[in-house]
Parts: C-alpha cells; structure tokens; sequence
C-alpha cells in the first residue's frame, strides 16, 4: 500500500439492514494519520457503517476499501484484514476474571506464538502507552471506569494496528474521564502513527481531537468537513444534531430520545 492509498475508502456504498437500506450513497475517504469523528444521532446508522468496515456486514451495493485492498467477504482472508484493525466497541468487553495485562495479552496469544516473557513485555508496553502500567495486575473490577476503558484501549492496540476504530468509546464515562480517554486517542495517534475512526454520538467531546467529522442522519452523510466548518455550519439538520434537538429536519423515530441515555 503506497504511502498515498487512503487507510479507507467507502465508494457509492448502501447498507442494509433486515431488509431496509440503513446507509445509503456512502462516500468517505480516510487520509493515513487523521482522526476522523463519524458524528449522528443514535439509531443514524454509525455502528453499521463500522460493521461494513470490519467486514461484519457485506455490503448491499457499492465498495469499501480498507488499508489499500476491498474488504473480503471469505472469512480466512478476513481474518488477515482485522489483524490490522484495532476495534473498541461499545462496551469494554474486558473479560472479568483476568486481570489487565491477561486481558491485553489475548489478542497476543490468539494469534502469535511469541514466547511468555515477550508477551509480557508487549502487554507492559501497551498498559504503559495507556498510563496504566502500575495496573498491569488489577482486575476490572477494580478499575474505574475510565481506566477500564483506557484497559480494552490498550487490548485494542496490542497487535499494533494502522487503523484503530472506535464505537462510542466515551459512552459511560464521567466528563473528566472523557477528557482523558478522548486525548489519549489524539497522542495515541500520533505517536504510533496510526489513523483512528471515532464514532460518536459525543459531539463536544470529540470535535477537540478529530481533523475531519461527518455527520450522518436519515440514511446518509449530511456533512462532512472540518470541525470548524462544522461549527459553522449553517444547515439545519447539522444544526438540529449540535444542538441536540428533538424537533427538526432529523426524524428521531428510529431513535427515540428517551432510550439514548441508555
Ligand atoms: N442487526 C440488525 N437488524 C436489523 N436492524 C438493525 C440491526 N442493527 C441495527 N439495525 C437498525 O439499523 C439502524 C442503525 O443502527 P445503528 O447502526 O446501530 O445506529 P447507531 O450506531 O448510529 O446508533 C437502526 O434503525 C437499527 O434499528
Ligand atoms: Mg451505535
């Protein structure tokens, strides 16, 4: 992949979903380096356009591209791509009986024959990178929060990944909390060199450390620019998004208010 491929590229994609198009007329191109904030209400469709990344969902028409070549739907050369993704989903889905370090081991002992004493290494490396080393053997339960989830972030980079994909990586969190883990995802980023997809329903506590953010609502990309292209925004429904609104040009039938703070 030459220095210049896009880390991805969505073409002209549909997403369905229980046969219903979810997504539709898709384009995004993602520079290497860059932090890209997918923004929308909840129910918009983030978390499908994630799952087209990781090969999860097959697309409905359309291509997506991820570190240089199109995601493959057999399931060994997918295995091959998500080596390279290192995924946070909503939820920390650390495994509560091992401890930290055991945690970000796994992906480790899944799929390398590294000895013990390097794993351990590694694992000490990753904790370290989310200034949690001092934690290595703590179990989750023990943890706050933020520091479970700066835990599965170190899980997430243990394979050192190109891409790093977020969902929803403050959900839970305290703002204090939110703050760290959003600037880890700035310094991580730029020191491993890495390009790292956010999605997020967290507007404020995103646009601080994205370079680029689209907004998505009914079925597809209603903006796309610069942070403070979206700040500036004009358009109503990108309007109605910032500001949290129920009422507008956004239906929130799919995603009834009540059920967000879920
Ligand atoms: N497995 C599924 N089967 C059918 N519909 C789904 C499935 N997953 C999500 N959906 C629907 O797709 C839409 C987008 O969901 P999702 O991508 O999870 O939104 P977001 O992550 O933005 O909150 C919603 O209307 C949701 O109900
Ligand atoms: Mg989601």
């Amino acid at each position: 992949m030459s220095s210049d491929t896009p880390i991805v590229r969505l073409t002209d994609l549909r997403l369905s979903r229980g046969g219903r198009d979810v997504l539709r007329g898709i384009h995004l191109t993602v520079p290497r380096g860059s932090i890209v904030a997918v923004l929308g209400p909840s129910g918009s469709g983030k978390s499908t356009l994630l799952s087209a990344l990781t090969g999860e969902l097959a697309p409905a028409s359309g291509r997506v591209e991820v570190l240089g070549r199109d995601v493959p739907q057999r399931s060994r050369a997918l295995l091959e791509l998500r080596k390279g993704l290192g995924v946070l989903l909503q939820g920390n889905g650390l495994l509560t009986d091992l401890t930290a370090a055991e945690n970000v081991a796994l992906p480790l002992r899944a799929h390398t024959d590294l000895p013990d004493a390097v794993i351990r290494r590694l694992v000490l490396m990753k904790l370290h990178a989310v200034g949690l080393r001092a934690a290595a053997d703590a179990y989750p339960r023990e943890l706050s929060g933020g520091m479970a989830r700066r835990v599965a972030l170190a899980r997430a980079l243990a394979l050192d990944p190109p891409l790093m994909i977020y969902d929803e990586p403050l959900t839970g969190l305290d703002p204090i909390a939110s703050g760290v883990v959003m600037s880890l995802v700035r310094r991580l980023n730029d020191t491993l060199g890495l390009t790292s997809i956010v999605v997020t329903h967290h507007v404020h506590e995103t646009l601080p450390v994205a370079d680029h953010a689209i907004v998505i609502a009914n079925g597809g990309i209603v903006f796309s620019g610069t942070p403070e292209q979206l700040e500036a925004s004009a358009d109503p429904l990108v309007q109605q998004f910032l500001r949290g609104q129920p009422d507008g040009p956004i239906a929130f039938d799919a995603a009834p208010r009540a059920t967000e703070v879920a």
